[in-house]
Order: C-alpha cells, then structure tokens, then sequence
C-alpha cells in the first residue's frame, strides 16, 4: 500500500501512543532487559566525551538522553514524533537536566 509520508508518520505516533497508553515495553528482552541496557549505555557511553552536543532520534520517554546528560554530555537534543513520549520525558527530567535536555516533539523527516 502507498502512503504519503504525513500519514505514514502519523500511523507511528499512533502506534507508539498506543503503547505508551497501554504501558507497554517499547523491547521485550525479558529477564535480561536490565543486562541488555547496561551493556547497550557501555557501548553508547564510548562515543560520548566530556562537553559532548548530542543528538537522540526517537527518545522515547528519554532515558537515554537522561544517561547521556549524567555522563559527560553538555547539551542533548532528544526528538521523537509521538507527543505523549516527548511530554512523559519532559516530565521525568529533573529542573538541572533540564536545562541541558531540549525535548522537541517531531519526526526525524521533518525535523524543526
Ligand atoms: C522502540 S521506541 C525506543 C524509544 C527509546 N529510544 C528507548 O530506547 O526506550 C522508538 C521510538 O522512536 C520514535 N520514532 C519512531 N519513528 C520516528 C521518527 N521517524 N522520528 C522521530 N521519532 C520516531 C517512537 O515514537 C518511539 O518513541
């Protein structure tokens, strides 16, 4: 089927919405979901340098983003299309990472 990008993005906000509505896991990885974060923010924690300027595509509710600007990165950029995962991660920033994370709600297509 052929969609024009506008609805196709729109179908993955919805999709994502959904299961943030739903509390679902974005991965199912188990007993091993923990490991697996840890081994994944090791190998992430490599390219990131004291002063780093990050860029987060599909943030999610930020974690990541969170990690990054706890260990060493000075300003993230996190960016996701769906609207509820942008304001979970605005809501789990505390006021002095803030000030370092900007949450912007768009797809990594249309960036604004
Ligand atoms: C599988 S989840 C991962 C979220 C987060 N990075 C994590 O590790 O928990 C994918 C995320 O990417 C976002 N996303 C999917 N396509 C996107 C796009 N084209 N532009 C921006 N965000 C996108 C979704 O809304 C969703 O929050």
């Amino acid at each position: 089927m052929v969609r024009d990008r506008e609805s196709w993005l729109k179908s993955q906000a919805e999709f994502y919405e959904n299961k943030l509505n739903k509390g679902e896991e974005m991965f199912y990885a188990g007993p091993y979901a923990e490991t697996i974060k840890l081994k994944w923010l090791s190998f992430v924690g490599q390219f990131v340098f004291d002063g780093a300027a990050v860029l987060e595509v599909g943030c999610g509710d930020g974690w990541q983003s969170r990690w990054l600007a706890n260990n060493g990165a000075a300003r993230v950029v996190a960016i996701d299309l769906t609207p509820g995962f942008v304001e979970k991660a605005r809501l789990l920033s505390s006021p002095g990472l803030s000030e370092r994370i900007s949450y912007i709600c768009c797809a990594a297509e249309s960036p604004q």
